[in-house]
């Protein structure tokens, strides 16, 4: 990762957190889904996102597949870039808030220190983590992009519960 040259100062608005949140009517707050390859996290999140917009609230769905066509695109899933992809987000994620968002996300998400680091970056009072906890055997049974199959016949590797760990939320709050 390039350096920062050390000469950068904050700039502050008048118009802050609250106030956006108070002209929504809403807290923000970010709620990471984290769980294996076609556990239901995307269905799950854009579901909620739906529900919540019928209710009034302005939410944003960050979704690991779709941000990585973008914004994260130069990104492998080896252990440093998926970190790197759940430091983004959580960025992302952090200044959707600071703007009054609800924002949900949909990320496998797989180890415990890059969880911790995007709770550390969105801030614990708003960060909430949800273990969308479905088995290997249910996602795979699933499998609806045929990832399963290739990981288990070696066609893709370092695949999430096949060639990659998923170190699983020990107490998601
Ligand atoms: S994460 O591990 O970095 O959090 P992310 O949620 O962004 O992953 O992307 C996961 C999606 O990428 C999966 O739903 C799947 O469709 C696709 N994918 C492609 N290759 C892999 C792989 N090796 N491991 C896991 N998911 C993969």
């Amino acid at each position: 990762m390039v350096k920062q040259s050390g000469h950068i100062v904050s700039h502050e608005g008048v118009v802050c957190r609250k106030d956006r949140e108070a002209l929504l009517g809403q807290d923000a707050r970010t709620i990471w889904l984290t769980g294996l390859s076609a556990a239901g996290k995307s269905t799950l999140a854009f579901a909620l996102e739906k529900s919540l917009t019928s209710r009034g609230y302005v939410c944003f769905v960050l979704d690991g597949d779709n941000v990585r066509q973008g914004l994260n695109k130069n990104l492998s899933f080896s252990i440093d870039d998926r970190s790197e992809n759940i430091r983004r987000v959580a960025e992302v994620a952090r200044l959707m808030n600071e703007a009054g968002l609800i924002v949900i996300t949909a990320l496998i998400s797989p180890f415990t220190a890059d969880r911790e680091m995007a709770r550390r970056i969105v801030g614990r009072e708003c960060f909430r983590e949800v273990y969308v906890n479905t088995p290997l055997a249910v996602c795979e049974s699933r499998d609806p992009k045929g990832l399963y199959g290739k990981a288990r016949s070696g066609a893709l590797s370092e695949f999430t519960g096949v060639s990659s760990p998923y170190e699983p939320p020990e107490s998601p709050v």
